[in-house]
């Protein structure tokens, strides 16, 4: 990966090259923005570093148009003002350090960026939300290991995505990912899909199958709605998580496994287990690992860029050549309380990529409900939840989550 530095004091420029090439980091050294357009071309970085007025439409254009390419801004300005800063974010630059900067912030600024960049090419988990990028952080943490993994999160806001991230980067990749809606199955089906039965277990019963416990052998089996769960069914999950064996319906005798669990709830497990529909031992052996992922609403500074990063996909399976959307309509689904979380964002981008009349989304191509959606917000998030800190300034997720 190259990072490409064009900054218009020379002194700190050349000290932060200095400090990434010692790292090993490839770098570029440019004179600022007088021909960024070529020098992107040439140079094709992964990562820009640079100042100048951020604000300003042709900065922001360029911005724009290499976040279309892939490629991570990071900005050192003047600004100081939150709102400006806001805007600045939303534009798509994904760190900001205020003048005067201390260099070190920036490196490691710029090695964060890397490190996450890398991340979510192999997890496809996009944003930087600061609630995004502490849930990279964890999956990164917790793929190696076999620990049960418990993902809670409303509906559409990435849990499969997350127990999907966590066996693709787990030594597991190369065995399967099994998943099993246990919301979906009725009970009568549910132990048998999950531990598989003998030929004549019961009336139906016409040949052997294999449960998705044993299928999932060596890999990852992903629980999606255990809060679904019959009582019944819970002592023999627990049993099989803690014997690390099967039965087969009707078998006399259990089958070692090794499996990953990662189960995942749409609403607090341990409210089940506080109502007694949910097992509290079971729960505690679910619950050695946790993610959570906050509803969309709660996390706004991530829209811009799954936004983007989704009008990208679809205009390439539906072979549209699509420019983008505009600020304005950009505004307006960061304003939207997306009660179907990123489900919901995703499919409407979709859509809109299929029956946009212009290249360019526009407001008026959006859902009625969304450019009057605004002031209707379930939850009221401040947009504005900036912070300052030791690595400069950043305007992380709204609050709430
Ligand atoms: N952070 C994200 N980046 C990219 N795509 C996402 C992200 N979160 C969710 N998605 C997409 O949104 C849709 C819903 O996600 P999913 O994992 O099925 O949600 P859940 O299991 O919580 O209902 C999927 O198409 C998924 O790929
Ligand atoms: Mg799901």
């Amino acid at each position: 990966m190259t990072v490409l530095i064009t900054l218009n004091d020379v002194e700190p420029a050349v000290r932060i090259n200095a400090e990434l090439e010692g790292e090993g980091i490839a770098t570029a050294v440019v004179s600022p923005l007088d021909d960024m357009r070529g020098t992107l071309k040439r140079e094709k970085p992964d990562v820009i570093v640079f100042s100048g007025d951020l604000g300003a439409p042709q900065t922001l254009s360029v911005v724009r148009d290499q976040l279309w390419a892939g490629v991570s801004s990071i900005g050192l300005t003047d600004v100081h003002d939150a709102t400006q800063l806001e805007r600045l974010r939303l534009g798509g630059l994904v760190e900001l350090y205020v003048k005067p900067v201390d260099v070190d912030d920036v490196v490691s600024g710029v090695k964060r960026v890397l490190e996450r960049r890398r991340l979510q090419q192999q997890t496809g988990l996009i944003g930087e939300s600061e609630a995004l990028r502490e849930v990279l952080v964890k999956v990164e943490q917790m793929a190696p290991v076999t620990s049960t993994v418990l993902v809670e999160g409303e509906s559409g806001t990435g849990k499969e995505l997350v127990a999907r991230a966590l066996h693709r980067l787990s030594p597991r990749k190369n065995k399967p990912f099994i998943a099993v809606n246990l919301g979906a199955l009725p009970e009568t089906l549910l132990e048998s899909e999950l531990f598989g039965h003998e030929k004549g277990a019961f009336t139906g019963a016409a040949e052997r199958r294999l449960g998705r416990l044993e299928l999932a052998d060596g890999g990852t089996l992903f629980l999606d709605e255990i809060g679904d769960v019959p009582m019944s069914t819970q002592v023999k999950l627990l049993r099989v998580l803690e014997d690390r064996e099967v039965m087969r319906l009707g078998a006399t005798q259990p089958i070692k496994v090794n499996v990953r669990v990662v189960a995942a709830t749409n609403r607090p497990l341990r409210e089940q287990v506080d109502e007694g529909s949910f097992r509290a031992d079971l729960f505690y052996r679910l619950n050695v690992l946790s993610v959570y992922l906050p509803p969309l609403r709660a996390r706004k500074t991530d829209i811009p860029f799954l936004v983007r990063q989704f009008i990208r996909e679809f205009s390439a399976e539906h072979g549209r050549a699509f420019l983008g959307i505009s600020a304005e309509a950009m505004e307006q689904l960061v304003d939207y309380p997306w009660p179907g979380n990123v489900r919901e964002l995703k499919n409407l981008v979709d859509s809109m990529v299929v029956l946009a009349p212009g290249r360019e989304i526009q407001p008026d191509d959006l859902p009625r409900q969304i450019r009057e959606g605004g002031s209707a917000r379930l939850l009221p998030v401040p947009l504005l939840a900036g912070r300052r800190n030791g690595m400069g300034v950043g305007v992380g997720a709204g609050g709430g989550g």
